[in-house]
């Protein structure tokens, strides 16, 4: 999803330092058992008791960047249990900012203590450049079912579905899927139980018996997929359930794409990173390529969908150019022009045609935005606006096109007249074939 994390996230193999438990005891008032990295079903055996006679709790870890809390459901109220995690999640902070705080909650007793599945991730907030919120901006709505809100923090999130299990989760999708209209969405499932119950588990006929009911599940779902819809399917790490050990197992992960109503049969090859997937979704959605991965959109399909901006977005550029529209100078064409940018921190540039006595050099509204968002320091342009009087919008005149172009060519850019009609394009789409000057001979 387009993040590149420069350095691990921490590990404590030896347990967490005493200062940063004497932190927690002291922000939630809860003592603590173990420290240590365990198995998280053995743990709550070895510490269960103790835990119930004291009211501490088991706080441990793994060979992953995690701090994990269990506690009894009848000591510890799931609810208050949840509230214990934020305030470890606040509390971690850099350099002890690891990825994920966990709830684990279990019942039972006298030695015997089972899991239940209230367990709860509070994952570190990701960055801004997270995929997800950029998609948000551009007005996708993001769905996400089961286990996904909270491994991005809800961060670009729409709407979320509970699911407990796999079969669930594909129910949900197949539904919330199908309910969906035109607009611009991405449909985020994860099918937690092929780690969690087979592959942890070392369960190979568990494992076997879900793939085919994804397989089937598979199946009916391409056959609903509308017409260039584009399906991944991958994983972020293995977990044979035939080798001894119950823990991830790190070969190569699938990724398989379709593309509602095509076969095409391509290899995608073995690629280089897993950035790859986020460099083709933002390919298909249309937005600048992010800084890693290489899109392979072209392989399943190409021509890419095209997406704007947010509703709010898009008004405010739209009043931005109307307003502007109020001023222009037209005494000869009495043909009155807004235009409106938005640059990548919010900031509206704003321009309005200039006509002079000499008609050749009037300046276009587009023009002049453009030149006043670079004069400005705008950096790069997020999205655009043209407002004309004419009953239906009209599209920006060909010298715009190639200036536009050279500034934002993957800026959308919307239309509209005095009527209620809007249109959107992309510069690049306006602008086929620009013109750029070519290297002289001789030069390297
Ligand atoms: N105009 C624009 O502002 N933008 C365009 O892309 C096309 C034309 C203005 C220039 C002139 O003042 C008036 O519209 C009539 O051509």
């Amino acid at each position: 999803m387009n993040v590149v994390t420069d350095r691990p996230y921490p590990t404590y193999p030896d347990g967490f330092p005493p200062e940063l438990l004497d932190a927690f005891t002291e922000a939630t008032g809860y003592g603590v058992l173990g420290n240590k990295p365990a198995s998280g079903t053995q743990i709550i055996q070895e510490l269960g008791d103790e835990h119930v006679s004291t009211g501490k709790l088991i706080v441990y870890t793994s060979a992953d960047s995690v701090f994990q809390i269990a506690a009894h459901e009848d000591i510890v109220p799931l609810e208050e249990l949840y509230r214990v995690c934020e305030i470890a999640r606040s509390l971690l902070k850099p350099p002890h900012e690891v990825s994920r705080v966990i709830a684990r909650p279990f019942v039972g007793g006298d030695g015997d203590y089972l899991r239940t599945p209230n367990r709860r991730d509070f994952s570190v907030k990701p960055p801004e450049n997270l995929l997800l919120n950029q998609l948000r901006k551009r007005g996708v709505k993001i769905h996400a079912v089961g286990k996904i809100f909270d491994l991005y923090a809800g961060s670009g999130i729409h709407r979320k579905y509970k699911s407990k299990s796999n079969a669930q989760g594909m129910k949900v999708l197949k539904r919330v899927y199908g309910d969906e209209t035109d607009e611009p969405a991405l449909f985020l499932l994860n099918l937690v139980d092929f780690d969690m119950l087979w592959g942890h588990r070392n369960d190979p006929k568990g494992m076997a018996g879900d793939l085919e009911a994804f397989d089937e599940w598979l199946g009916g779902f391409l056959q609903d997929m509308r017409a260039d819809d584009l399906l991944l399917i991958t994983a972020d790490h293995g977990n044979d359930p035939t080798t001894t050990s119950t823990d991830h197992s790190r070969e190569y992960v699938p990724i398989l794409a379709v593309r509602g109503g095509r076969t095409l049969g391509n290899d995608l090859g073995d690629r280089t990173t897993f950035a790859d997937m986020g460099a083709t979704l933002a390919d298909y959605f249309g937005i600048p390529a992010p800084p890693v991965g290489t899109s392979f959109l072209d392989q399943v399909g190409g021509v890419s969908a095209t997406v704007g901006v947010n509703e709010a977005d898009r008004d405010r550029l739209l009043d931005a150019a109307r307003d502007v529209l109020q001023r222009s100078y037209s005494p000869y064409s009495h043909f009155r022009v807004g235009a409106a940018l938005m640059d990548d921190h919010g900031r509206i540039h704003t321009g309005t045609n200039v006509e002079n006595a000499s008609f050749g050099l009037s300046i276009c509204a587009e023009r002049a935005a453009v030149c006043k968002a670079v004069s400005e320091g705008a950096g790069d342009l997020f999205a655009g606006a043209v407002v004309s009087e004419s009953r239906v919008p009209t599209p920006p005149c060909g010298a715009c096109r190639q200036v536009l172009f050279e500034i934002a060519p993957d800026m959308p850019l919307y239309l509209a007249g005095s009527g209620s009609d809007i249109e959107m394009f992309r510069v690049r789409d306006l602008m086929p074939r620009p013109f750029a000057t070519f290297e002289s001979e001789g030069e390297s």
